[in-house]
């Protein structure tokens, strides 16, 4: 197959949000404790954080994660995890059915984010408590002192404000499943009184408020519509969840879900700005995707998925949604990405769900080692590359049957141009499963320098199929290699093995 892409030096959708690359730490499963957080492990440091998973976050590149949930945080009360470790309470954790110690809270993930280098975003409470716990964690997290909750955060060790600037108001709060569920009306009056509250403490914060938790629930859109329509003065951002697999052996839809993806982000930007419209607003919402991902729920939605769960004895820290990943899992991954990128003028924060063992980039076993599923490699590229602006890509490229998106492009793409450094980055999906795509990119008043041009390609390795992942006994069975870039008459030309991501 073929493809034929035309990037033009003045047709930018504006700079790479430094937020898109973000990643989410939830209480729940194996992400803190035994991911992160594991005192006695052999590398662990003095503050009990894991340095062979802190190292691979570096690699990974997330630049804000948020935290502490998720559906944990609808039933969470933040100050259980404050003040000395022996005193916090051990509680039953009602959204994933676990006792939850209480040995890492708020302080615990500050000094993580620090050291991994990532901003913190974090989520309020808005199932089981309301305004007043909002503005007390507010006051504690970022007034300087002289207040109870500010003398409170010094007494417990933390001298200096945490300075959290980004905070999503409640979690999914469209969902039935959720601890807490309101409609629509109660979350937009909640959220609206919650902000006013949280901004009266400090004014600087920038706010999230809950969007669908995907794009086939039956309120999405009218959610979004009443939400906004209460609280569009006091928050800056909408969020989207989605999370895609492969249903039934539909690997084509499967491979072509960046379609949903880009009509949901396109629906969400429609909705908000007629609601600015009606309000003849000139503030403008922005899109928080904060939590995306490949995740197989085979079948079951959440909400049975918890009622299986109820069944289960009350545990620490259990295995839950540890999904590996394969090759074509990372391919999937990539064209998300890509799909962010696109629309990285209105969707300026991003979230992969999760860092650490529960459907994430990075695997880690109690006490033994910690590495890289497939879907690390298009995610830590695409992070370290995308600089500068993000370019239009006009493509004209083969197309192919899927069941749910109808004809879908086999080639996918995404570019960004550092006019800084003269870079431009390419990302690039080959959907097809049996055919190489020959790829001409036709620059623009831009130049591709031969010398400078490297490629890397995540593709089948040669030893194995669509299927292959990487695992504890064969941690890089999948991984990236070298692929070969020509520059002709000012066109870059690169051949896509089937199903593969490049950049
Ligand atoms: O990331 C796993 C779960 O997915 C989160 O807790 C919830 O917000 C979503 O349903």
């Amino acid at each position: 197959t073929t493809a034929r892409v035309v990037v033009d030096r003045d047709f930018t959708v504006g700079p790479v949000p430094h937020r898109l690359f973000g990643s989410f730490v939830e209480h729940m499963g194996r992400c803190v404790y035994t991911g992160i957080y594991e005192p006695g492990h052999p590398s662990a440091d003095e503050q009990g954080f894991r340095t062979d998973v802190l190292e691979l976050v570096r690699e990974l590149g997330p630049t804000v994660v948020r935290y502490p949930g998720g559906n944990f945080v609808s039933g969470y009360r933040w100050t259980d995890g404050i003040g000395p470790v022996e005193e916090r309470p051990r509680r039953l954790e009602g959204a994933w059915h676990t006792v939850e110690s209480n040995a890492f809270g708020l302080h615990e993930f500050v000094a993580w984010a620090r050291t991994a280098g990532v901003e913190v975003m974090e989520a309020i409470n808005l199932g089981t408590a309301g305004v007043e716990e909002a503005r007390a964690l507010v006051e504690y997290a970022n007034h300087p002192g002289g207040t109870y909750w500010s003398d409170l955060r010094r007494r417990n060790g933390a001298e200096e404000p945490f300075d959290i600037r980004l905070w999503c108001l409640g979690n999914e709060m469209d969902g039935p499943w959720q601890i807490g569920h309101k409609t629509a009306e109660e979350y937009g009056r909640l959220a609206q009184e919650a902000a006013k509250a949280m901004r009266l403490v400090d004014p600087g914060l920038e706010l999230v408020a809950c969007g669908s938790s995907n794009s086939r629930m039956p309120t999405f859109g009218a959610w979004e519509q009443t939400v906004l329509s209460h609280a569009y003065d006091e928050v800056d951002f909408i969020s989207l969840h989605a999370y895609y697999q492969e249903h039934e052996g539909d690997v084509a839809s499967f491979l072509a879900c960046a379609y949903d993806t880009d009509y949901f982000i396109e629906s969400v930007v429609a909705t908000a700005d007629a609601v600015g419209a009606k309000r003849k607003s000139t503030k403008r919402i922005n899109l928080s995707f904060d939590e995306w991902n490949v995740w197989y729920q085979r079948g079951q939605e959440t909400e049975d998925q918890l009622h299986q769960l109820v069944k289960q004895p009350w545990r620490e820290h259990p295995r839950l949604i540890e999904d590996t990943y394969n090759v074509t899992d990372a391919v999937v991954v990539g064209t998300l990405l890509n799909s962010l990128l696109r629309h990285g003028d209105r969707v300026t924060v991003a979230n992969q769900a999760q860092l650490v063992n529960v459907i994430a980039p990075i695997r880690s076993e109690e006490g033994g080692p910690a590495w890289r599923q497939t879907i690390f490699h298009p995610f830590a590229q695409t992070a370290r590359l995308a600089r500068g602006q993000i370019m239009r890509t006009a493509v004209t490229s083969d197309r192919h049957h899927s069941d749910r998106f109808g004809d879908v492009d086999t080639v996918d793409v995404a570019c960004t141009w550092d006019e800084g450094t003269g870079r431009l980055a390419l990302f690039l999906a080959n959907r097809g499963l049996e055919e190489a795509s020959d790829v001409e990119v036709v620059l623009r008043g831009l130049q591709a320098g031969a010398d400078g041009l490297t490629g890397r390609v995540l593709t089948v390795p040669e030893d194995g199929d669509r299927f292959t992942a990487n695992t504890e006994d064969a941690q890089d069975r999948v991984g990236l290699s070298d692929l070969p870039v020509d520059v002709q008459d000012g066109s870059v030309r690169v051949s896509l093995p089937p199903l593969s991501w490049a950049c």
